[in-house]
């Protein structure tokens, strides 16, 4: 739009230093602790085990997780074939992790689960404020160990007992999604269309601290019988340090 300023003007042109423009494009972050390291011991149906270390994952890792995402779930003549909704989960968390490497999206965390290195879960999520969490994604690489269903148990952990926050939103795309933790954890629903989630608009389901005290900390036991381990060995860590794709 041009509008004939209404007054006499020393300069015609202003110009912007872009640094300046980004200061405003990308607000400044919220104080948020850091997420520490822990493990849970994997188990699936048949009763075999493997460690997975749970860690922040690292900006540089970025380049890695876009590429498995967009060779296993976003390649258009394979797209017939992907189950489960892996296409629309893996398109919208290409997006959130393009969010995170360009500083587009608000005071977001982005965790990998690790078995010796290899990726074997991811999860991601923001804070909306001090008080509400914002659960984005969860995804699963191997299938059956109930990785999925630990990563989104330690979002809620983050969520209230790292940061102490009051509620934990949630929405589901897929029906594993909504049975592991919608229908698995009781979730209640806010009234819809009355309050939407910023994943599509869709219902927001909500942990509140006092639901996570009184139930949703036992869940994993509970339902699979594994516990997340706090204490980390710097030999953990070791064998962890690098993130490699599934299959390299
Ligand atoms: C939702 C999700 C993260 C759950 O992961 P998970 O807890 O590790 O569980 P899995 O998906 O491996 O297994 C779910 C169920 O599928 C079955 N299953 C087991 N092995 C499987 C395999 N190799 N392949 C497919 N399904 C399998 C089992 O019935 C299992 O249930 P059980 O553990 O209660 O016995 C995972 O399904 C996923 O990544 N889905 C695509 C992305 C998505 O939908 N994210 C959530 C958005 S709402």
């Amino acid at each position: 739009m041009k509008v004939q300023p209404p007054v006499k003007v020393s300069q015609e042109k202003i110009t912007f230093d872009v640094s300046e423009i980004e200061a405003i494009l990308q607000p400044p972050p919220m104080d948020v602790k850091p997420f520490k390291p822990r493990s849970v011991l994997l188990k699936n149906r048949d009763g075999e085990t493997k460690t997975m270390l749970v860690r922040a994952a690292k900006l540089e890792e970025a380049k890695p997780l876009l590429k498995i995402i967009q060779e296993k779930f976003l390649q258009f003549d394979k797209l017939e074939d992907v189950p489960d909704f892996y296409d629309i989960v893996g398109a919208r968390v290409y997006a959130e992790i393009l969010g995170w490497y360009r500083h587009r999206l608000k005071d977001v965390y982005t965790i990998v689960g690790l078995c010796d290195g290899e990726l074997t879960a991811f999860c991601n999520g923001r804070l909306m404020n001090e008080e509400i969490n914002i659960s984005l994604h969860t995804m699963a690489f191997d299938r059956g160990f109930r990785a999925g269903a630990a990563m989104y148990f330690i979002k809620c952990q983050y969520c209230f007992d790292d940061l102490d926050q009051d509620e934990f939103w949630s929405t589901f795309e897929s029906y594993n999604g909504w049975k592991r933790w919608g229908f698995g954890m009781a979730q209640p629903s806010y009234p819809w269309p009355d309050l939407q989630h910023e994943l599509g608009g869709a219902k927001v389901y909500y942990i509140t601290k006092k639901y996570w005290e009184t139930s949703i900390k036992n869940y994993l036991t509970q339902m699979y019988d594994i516990k997340v381990d706090l204490n980390v060995s710097e030999e953990l860590l070791a064998k962890n340090e690098v993130l490699r794709l599934p299959g390299e």
